[in-house]
């Protein structure tokens, strides 16, 4: 099988884990990163795999490297699991955001998100196969104090696949939003009042999980594996809440 998966935002937290993951069991992959690649350097040179540096808000290039790609191998993408995100490292109310801020948070989330839609669904229209997770968040329904831009952005992520669901339908393309809640990640990268700030966010949060822990990577990979395998073959344009029983 040519079946190729691509998979945004592989040098993230989750994404490194999801890659590692699906390596494991042999999938060809097509792993796109930003800048950071870090926690997927041991994957460089695996049989199944090419990586793609690029910017998600830069549809040409990333249209040109993904084709490149799937010219190069052979491979055929059927599948997307998109992380990639831009976050609200700033920590400020909305009407405090510097406006460049706030408008570049959404451009990365929403139209990152469209870039890589826009890329990926002619194939699957073509070949009539087609499944995608989004990742949202949790904040697409209860909001983000001094995290507008990024909350936003994910409600939009999930509105998105809600109208795609309809519409790519009778391609047999299948489209979900895994929306978690917190999760326990290495974040020794932020600064260190983006640090404070997500410290003091999840200790509240977690008083409100009635399972009382973060989600781990294991939780939320479990979800996307059933979501794009076989046996789900009905449920689209849904948003799933991993988020420990908290409403
Ligand atoms: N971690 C949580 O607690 C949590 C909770 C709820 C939802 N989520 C969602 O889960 C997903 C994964 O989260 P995470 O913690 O793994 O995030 P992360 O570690 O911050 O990873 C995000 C990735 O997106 C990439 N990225 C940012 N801007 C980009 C751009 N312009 N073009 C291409 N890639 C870009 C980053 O690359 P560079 O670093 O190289 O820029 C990074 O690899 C995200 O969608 C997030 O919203 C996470």
């Amino acid at each position: 099988m040519n079946n190729a998966l691509v998979l945004t935002g592989a040098g993230g937290n989750v994404g490194a884990y999801l890659a590692h993951n699906l390596s494991e069991k042999g999938i060809k992959l097509v792993l796109v990163v930003h800048n950071d690649t870090h926690r997927i350097d041991d994957l460089e040179y695996c049989k199944n795999i090419r990586i793609i540096k690029t910017d998600l808000t830069d549809l040409a290039d990333l249209e040109r490297k993904l084709n490149k790609t799937f010219e190069e191998t052979g491979w055929i993408p059927s599948k997307l699991i998109h992380t990639a995100t831009a976050r609200n490292h700033n920590v400020q109310s909305m009407v405090d955001t510097d406006p460049e801020l706030w408008t570049s948070i959404i451009h990365m989330n929403v139209i990152g998100t469209y870039n890589i839609l826009r890329c990926l669904i002619p194939y699957f229209r073509k070949n009539k196969n087609g499944k995608i997770v989004l990742f949202g968040s949790n904040v697409s329904r209860i909001g983000l104090p001094k995290g507008s831009a990024y909350s936003a952005s994910k409600a939009a992520i999930a509105n998105i696949c809600r109208t795609l669901a309809s519409e790519e339908a009778h391609y047999n393309i299948i489209i979900n939003t895994v929306s978690p809640g917190p999760i326990k990640i290495d974040d020794s990268q932020y600064s260190e009042s983006y640090r404070k700030f997500r410290e003091e966010y999840y200790n509240e949060k977690l008083r409100e999980i009635p399972l009382k822990r973060c989600a781990s990577f294991s939780d939320i990979s479990g979800v996307c594996d059933f979501l794009l395998s076989d046996e789900n073959s009905y449920i689209t344009g849904e948003e799933f809440f991993i988020t420990g029983g908290k409403i």
